[in-house]
């Protein structure tokens, strides 16, 4: 057996989670991820059929079933995963009835998977049913879109508009916007549903006075969403209080999807002319 420490899936883990903490976004227990693993990646470094103890969903998990994920703990920090990942971090296996995890690796203290599972869990289920290539969610608490959320309407149109319009390269990165949810109790069922209902159609979704939910293929995807709506809502947020004297119009968004070849969310842009 490899030593799991040298798994690419890990270092990778461990050095974008290092990452987040220095951009300021992960404060204390802040934020947290899942990483659908395939068994191939894992067998080389894991026994597989070694199950540490099972924890519960308190949801049904069965479309997982069987699937592998590394996931953050509750209450871990992400300022200590780099140096720590054994205690910070930990590798299951979805039960075949999808009622728990089978820890197979991690959380060495006798920790437990993050509290915002159920809205991990769930938007894993809706984004695998519209991308079969899916494999990350990755929360977290970005400061300038929760400031944003303060200040800006929360629908999806109006808040996907403002952010299409502070960088040129958001309708290239995200065409098909973001979603948005009001405040709402975290770390429950009820906002991993709502979350998950998003996700059906979007890769993004923010928590208003909260943070931010980011998906994709890959963790540079999942990152490079949230971070170009991060840069957008820094820009919202160092202009909002100026006069404004140009922004791109709507013209101009669909001159740069056109460019690119990305079709906007329907109805976020006014017709064109
Ligand atoms: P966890 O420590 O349970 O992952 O919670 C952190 C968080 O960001 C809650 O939304
Ligand atoms: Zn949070």
């Amino acid at each position: 057996m490899k030593d799991i420490m040298t798994a690419p899936f890990l270092t990778e883990v461990r050095k974008l989670l290092q990452n987040m903490y220095r951009l300021g976004w992960d404060e204390r227990n802040g934020g947290n991820l899942s990483y659908i693993l395939k068994e191939e990646e894992l067998t080389p470094y894991l026994d597989v059929t070694k199950v540490i103890r099972n924890n519960p969903t308190n949801f049904d998990a069965k479309p997982l079933a069987g699937r592998y994920f590394i996931v953050t703990g509750t209450g871990k920090y992400f300022k200590n995963v780099y140096d720590d990942p054994e205690n910070n971090l930990g590798i299951m296996r979805v039960s075949a009835d999808g009622q728990s995890v089978e820890l197979l690796w991690g959380y060495a203290d006798g920790g437990r998977p993050t509290s915002e599972l159920p809205a991990h869990f769930r938007s894993h289920i809706s984004r695998l049913s519209v991308d079969p290539e899916h494999r990350v969610v990755l929360h977290t608490h970005c400061t300038n879109v929760i400031a944003m959320t303060f200040v800006h309407p929360l629908d999806a149109r109006s808040f996907t508009r403002t952010l299409w319009q502070m960088c040129t390269e958001c309708m290239v990165v995200f065409p098909d916007g973001v979603g948005v949810l009001p405040w709402m109790l975290c770390g429950n069922d009820e906002i991993g549903v709502a979350t998950a209902e998003k996700m059906k159609e979007f890769r993004l979704c923010v928590w208003g006075m909260h943070g931010i939910f980011g998906t994709g293929k890959s963790l540079d995807e999942a990152f490079g969403l949230v971070e170009t709506v991060e840069k957008a809502a820094e820009i919202y947020v160092k202009i909002m209080n100026k006069p404004i004297l140009q922004t791109i119009t709507d013209e101009q968004l669909w001159i740069l999807a056109d460019a690119f070849g990305v079709t906007p969310r329907e109805g976020f842009l006014e017709p064109r002319k």
